[in-house]
């Protein structure tokens, strides 16, 4: 006899050092709503759908940055070089304003905030959100995408950036 097994999810402690072990790139989500910047670190960013080109990202509802990102008309994806773990760190703090100096950025197409030096910029229409569990995964369809340079990539591991390492 098969016995029934309750649907109990994983304690957080378990889930949380799971997931550490898991690399990932790190990205700054970058838009403009009534001309102010605002912009998160996420390495919840991942590839979705080649036709359409949708990328997604997932955001926690409690963040105080989501309610003005989600009313920009397009958002941008700054996937970040492996010399910028300052920034990653600085898109992540609170009650900092986050696009003052150092950090270094332009107006791109539709008005998009670009951050200078990274890896490569997707500009996006936001095409979906569906809210699961504490956070939104939002997707965007990806109306310009340009990789700057061959560079090094910022990695995120069990807590630390690091940079990859080729074999
Ligand atoms: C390496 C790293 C990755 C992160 N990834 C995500 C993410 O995928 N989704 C998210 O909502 N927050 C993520 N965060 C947290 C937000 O960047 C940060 O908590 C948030 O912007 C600060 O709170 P606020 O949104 O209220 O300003 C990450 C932070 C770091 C340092």
């Amino acid at each position: 006899m098969t016995e029934t097994l309750p649907a109990r999810p994983v304690s957080g402690e378990s889930f949380k050092r799971a997931l550490a072990v898991h690399a990932s790139g790190v990205v700054v989500i970058t838009g403009q709503t009534e001309g102010i910047p605002a912009g998160l670190t996420a390495t919840s960013f991942s590839s979705v759908s080649l036709d359409p080109p949708l990328v997604s990202f997932c955001v926690d509802r409690a963040s105080t940055t989501w309610p003005a990102l989600r009313r920009a008309d397009h958002f941008a994806v700054n996937v970040l070089a492996s010399h910028q773990a300052e920034l990653a760190t600085r898109f992540a703090a609170k009650g900092e304003d986050r696009f003052a100096e150092p950090t270094r950025w332009r107006p791109g197409r539709f008005g998009v905030p670009l951050l200078q030096d990274v890896s490569a910029h997707l500009i996006c229409l936001p095409y979906d959100t569906v809210d699961l569990g504490d956070h939104t995964l939002v997707a965007g369809l990806v109306l310009e995408a340009q990789a700057h340079t061959p560079g090094r990539p910022l990695l995120y591991h069990r807590g630390r950036f690091g940079r990859f390492l080729a074999h």
